[in-house]
């Protein structure tokens, strides 16, 4: 019989040579965490094409505020927020998703020369830019999969093009403020960076905030449970996923949600070949949603070599949409 291979070189064998690095860092990743005293996995894994879709259902939630409390804000600040990219400027978005609150700005600003979706998740990324395409045909999109907690090769076609980055979502609350700080630095040390526009979610009453990550309808739940599903189909492990409640706590010390995964009863769990003890109610703990003041992401905008220009928050002061512009580098030492 005549098996026929792709060439390595062709678009199917480099996609599984992809998910079979991703598949590595995903086991590795898992068994470092889970085998940790504290027993933690990292938020940038909950976006599989199930957690995507979870994640845009989560969106349209009566509970879940920011998608729809930052898209107004975007929505009556459009213009402006456009403005900011410069003529045959791109704007180079991180954690691109469906890119639904780009096309506020894509609307705005027709004289933009690229935009450039980057997303950990490739399936939902080739999507959207696809159908960026059909709706935006003069434009070029130029997304790339990349995991943004790391340094990013830009695409070669954007890197010499003046740039404003775009960060909406409060995705920046996923990250810890260390790894949060230097992003902003990465960010700030793109060639032609001239901005930043960035959305962060703020500190609230703790029953509104719990609400939005423990709906009703157990959207989040699912979303943050399918972790486990895709370490049982990615990284070889045998989880019960009905073993493990979801719940989610207010850490006013940390002024963060913490989302986690409690195992219902005492249990063994293996994730290839390495095994995993879990007491009963012991904790995983899969994401953290950090809420920021203007203080404090002042702080984190001077501390990674921004200055917050100007922000715009909704009426009732849920969510802020912060305009980021090159601030000295901080050396620690001046006054
Ligand atoms: N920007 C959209 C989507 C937010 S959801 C919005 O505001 O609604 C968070 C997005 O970030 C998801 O699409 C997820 O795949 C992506 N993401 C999460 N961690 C990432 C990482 N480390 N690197 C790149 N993308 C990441
Ligand atoms: C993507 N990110 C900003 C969401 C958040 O609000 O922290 C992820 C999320 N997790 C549960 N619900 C929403």
């Amino acid at each position: 019989m005549t098996v026929l291979r792709a060439p390595a070189s062709s678009g199917a064998a480099r996609e599984a040579a992809q998910e079979s690095v991703r598949n590595a860092a995903l086991r590795a990743e898992a068994i470092a965490g889970l085998t940790a005293r504290e027993k933690s996995l990292a938020p940038k894994w909950l976006y599989d094409e199930r957690g995507s879709a979870l994640f845009e259902r989560i969106t349209g939630l009566p509970e879940y505020y920011p998608t729809r409390t930052e898209t107004a804000i975007l929505r009556r600040h459009a213009a402006q927020l456009g403005s900011l990219v410069p003529p045959g400027g791109a704007l180079v978005e991180l954690g691109s998703g469906a890119s639904v609150k780009t096309r506020i700005l894509l609307d705005a600003g027709a004289h933009f020369g690229a935009y450039v979706p980057i997303d950990i998740s490739p399936e939902f990324l080739t999507r959207t830019a696809e159908d960026l395409r059909r709706r935006y045909r003069d434009l070029p999109i130029i997304p790339l999969t990349g995991d943004f907690s790391r340094p990013l090769n830009l695409p070669g076609a954007a890197l010499d093009l003046p740039k404003i980055g775009f960060f909406p979502g409060s995705t920046i609350g996923n990250l810890d403020p260390a790894a949060a700080r230097a992003l902003l630095e990465r960010v700030r040390g793109w060639p032609g960076t001239e901005g930043f526009i960035l959305g962060v979610d703020l500190v609230k009453d703790p029953e509104e905030l719990v609400a939005a990550y423990d709906d009703a309808q157990g959207v989040t739940a699912a979303f943050i449970s399918n972790i486990l599903v895709r370490l049982n189909r990615e990284a070889g492990a045998n989880f019960d996923p009905d073993a493990f409640a979801y719940e989610a706590l207010w850490n006013a010390d940390l002024a963060r949600i913490d989302m986690r995964l409690v195992s219902t009863r005492k249990q063994v769990v293996y994730l290839s070949g390495t095994r995993i003890d879990f007491a009963a109610d012991e904790p995983i703990h899969v994401s953290a949603s950090r809420k920021y003041t203007g203080d404090s992401l002042a702080a984190l905008a001077t501390a990674s070599g921004w200055r917050v220009a100007q922000s715009f928050a909704d009426e009732g002061n849920r969510f802020l949409v912060a305009c980021l512009v090159p601030g000295r580098p901080s050396s620690g030492t001046e006054s």
